[in-house]
């Protein structure tokens, strides 16, 4: 077996939460040039139309579709359109995702729903949803959740972002669990730092360039660091894994500071 083989996508279809830039938009991309075609789904209509020429462009196959992961019937019709335009969605990629640096004492109510909806809830009913269509249609498929290095450890000013992604890790493994035997993979990735819009303020300051000491790998993720385990997790590649989290962090949480 050639490994251009193994991790082939042709004929497959594949939705990407949160496509309209950062590491949503590489996946999008990624995704077509291997063979998918690809609905890019956001709230940002005019990123996702420049996301798409550019995938045509290349020479792949993508629709837009604007969408809020908040919003249960725009989740409907985003299924819908990409079922009417492409086919069956079989490879879910659950990317969409907000942070917050509010210390754990002022955080608010409303603070604390957005982020939680949004990063926890918002990934659940995706999966559950991407899940049931792909069950209807007998088709078997992948589901992968971003989770975060936070998902594991905790930093201050993240308690709402960390206990979100720790519970996309621990629903990866029931929807693993319960969805495999079914033909449906759900995995998740856990990036370490990458630097967008998501962080790009922060990473930038004179605290954030200092994170780089803690990376064995010795800098912030960068565009492609991620493409292998996303192939690996959507393809014929990762055919025996369900319920599992790879971290791709540049070695920063197994290191011990100093
Ligand atoms: N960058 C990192 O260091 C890092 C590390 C670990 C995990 N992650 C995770 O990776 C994922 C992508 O983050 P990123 O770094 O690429 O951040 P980003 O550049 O800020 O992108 C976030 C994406 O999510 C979309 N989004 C946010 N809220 C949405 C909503 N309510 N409905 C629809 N789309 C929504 C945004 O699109 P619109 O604004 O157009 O809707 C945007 O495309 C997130 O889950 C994040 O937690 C990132």
């Amino acid at each position: 077996m050639k490994a251009a083989e193994l991790f082939d996508l042709k004929g497959r279809v594949a939705l990407v939460t949160g496509a309209s830039g950062g590491l949503g938009l590489r996946f999008a991309e990624v995704l077509a040039a291997n063979g998918a075609s690809v609905a890019l789904v956001a709230r940002r209509a005019d990123k996702l139309k420049s996301a798409v020429a550019k995938i045509e462009k290349a020479g792949g196959k993508a629709i837009a579709v604007e969408a809020d992961v908040l919003d249960r019937a725009a989740m409907n019709n985003a299924f819908d359109q990409a079922e009417k335009a492409l086919g069956t969605v079989t490879i879910l990629v659950n990317n969409a995702g907000v942070a917050h640096s509010t210390r754990a004492t002022d955080v608010t109510e409303e603070e604390w729903n957005h982020v939680v909806r949004t990063n926890l809830d918002a990934v659940f009913f995706w999966a559950q949803e991407g899940a049931r269509r792909m069950l209807k249609a007998n088709a078997r498929g992948a589901i992968v959740n971003i989770a975060s290095v936070l998902g594991f450890g905790v930093s201050k000013g993240t308690v709402a972002y960390a206990t979100a992604k720790a519970g996309v890790i621990q629903m990866t493994k029931a929807l693993g669990n319960e969805l495999a035997f079914k033909g449906v993979r759900v995995n998740a990735i856990a990036p370490g730092w990458f630097v967008t819009d998501i962080n790009r303020e922060y990473l930038a300051s004179e605290q954030g360039k200092k994170l780089t000491r803690d990376i064995p790998v010795g800098r912030f993720g960068q565009d492609g660091d991620l493409d292998g385990a996303l192939l690996l997790l959507v393809s014929d590649a990762g055919a025996y894994m369900a319920g599992t989290t790879v971290v791709c962090d540049g070695g920063q949480m197994v290191a011990l500071r100093g």
